[in-house]
């Protein structure tokens, strides 16, 4: 079935996620919020912070001015945000959520991962504690992990009371992690993808570039797309309007499995 726009998939707990969101590190100051804006405007609805990119002022900014001018309800925008390496460690980690809802001027966060493993999983399981503390308070939706491995994930599900819902890693074509995708697929965690388009820097995939001709494409959207129909929440990143449009418009064509099977190739090229 063709996938269209709005189309979400269901976290374990029933709470629906966007299939493809704006990634927001450095977007900073009243440009950014003006860009996050004209996301929500031209139907973004995810949107991915974090404590660590000083910008969660910004996007609460931007959610609150498109609510005023009517362009989205609040409970149509699906807010990300993480807490960061040095926050780690319950007591941190509470401060951290708690002045992360003051930025972004919200009384809940839809997802809240751990930004980045502790090398010490007795670390990482504290901090997991205070994510499933805000879940039940009803602060947060649904939590979840970045940038951790199987053993890490594998851990945490042994110890944790509340599964992780999603682990947000970098995926991009040459650099599929598809093992981790399979693994997460497996323990029901939903896999979002950072640095989707490889920051921008896909010059060097003529594949891409050939298949973008095929579809009247760039090799840009070829990449979201890829990561779309692998089952992959990409959060690509734009400070340009007109590659807002671009980064969303995915929805009129579909990849053959030839493509797809090509692209992931790249991985031992
Ligand atoms: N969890 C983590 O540890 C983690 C780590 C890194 C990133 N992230 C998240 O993932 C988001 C995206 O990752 P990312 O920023 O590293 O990389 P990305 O989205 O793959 O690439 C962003 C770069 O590509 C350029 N770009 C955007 N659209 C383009 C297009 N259509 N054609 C050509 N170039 C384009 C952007 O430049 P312009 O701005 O000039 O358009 C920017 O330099 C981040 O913003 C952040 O929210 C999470």
């Amino acid at each position: 079935m063709a996938i269209t726009r709005l189309d979400t998939y269901m976290l374990r707990n029933g709470v629906k996620i966007p299939q493809i969101g704006l990634g927001t590190f450095h977007l900073e100051d009243n440009e950014g919020e003006s860009i996050i804006y004209s996301a929500l405007k031209k139907g973004y609805r995810l949107l991915d912070t974090a404590s660590m990119y000083g910008n969660e002022e910004q996007v609460g900014s931007a959610i609150e001015r498109a609510e005023r001018d009517g362009v989205v309800k609040r409970e149509d925008v699906f807010v990300v945000t993480k807490i960061w390496r040095t926050e780690m460690g319950y007591d941190k980690a509470k401060d951290s959520v708690k002045k992360s809802l003051n930025h972004l001027g919200l009384d809940y966060i839809d997802l809240l991962l751990i930004h980045w493993p502790d090398e010490s999983d007795e670390v990482n399981l504290d901090t997991w504690k205070l994510l499933e503390k805000m879940y039940k308070k009803g602060k947060v939706k649904a939590i979840g992990v970045s940038n951790f491995n199987k053993k890490q994930i594998r851990y945490l599900m042994e110890e944790a009371e509340v599964l992780p819902m999603v682990n947000q890693y970098q995926s991009y074509p040459s650099f599929s992690q598809e093992d981790l995708k399979l693994f997460c697929d497996q323990q029901g965690l939903v896999s979002m993808a950072y640095s989707p388009i490889n920051r921008g820097q896909l010059e060097a995939f003529q594949l891409l570039e050939r298949i973008g001709k095929r579809h009247g494409k760039t090799p840009a959207q070829v990449a979201l797309r890829w990561s779309l129909q692998r089952g992959i929440i990409p959060i690509p990143k734009t400070s340009k309007i007109g590659r807002l449009d671009e980064n969303l418009d995915l929805f009129d064509f579909e990849l053959a499995y030839e493509e797809m099977e090509a692209i992931k190739k790249l991985d031992h090229e």
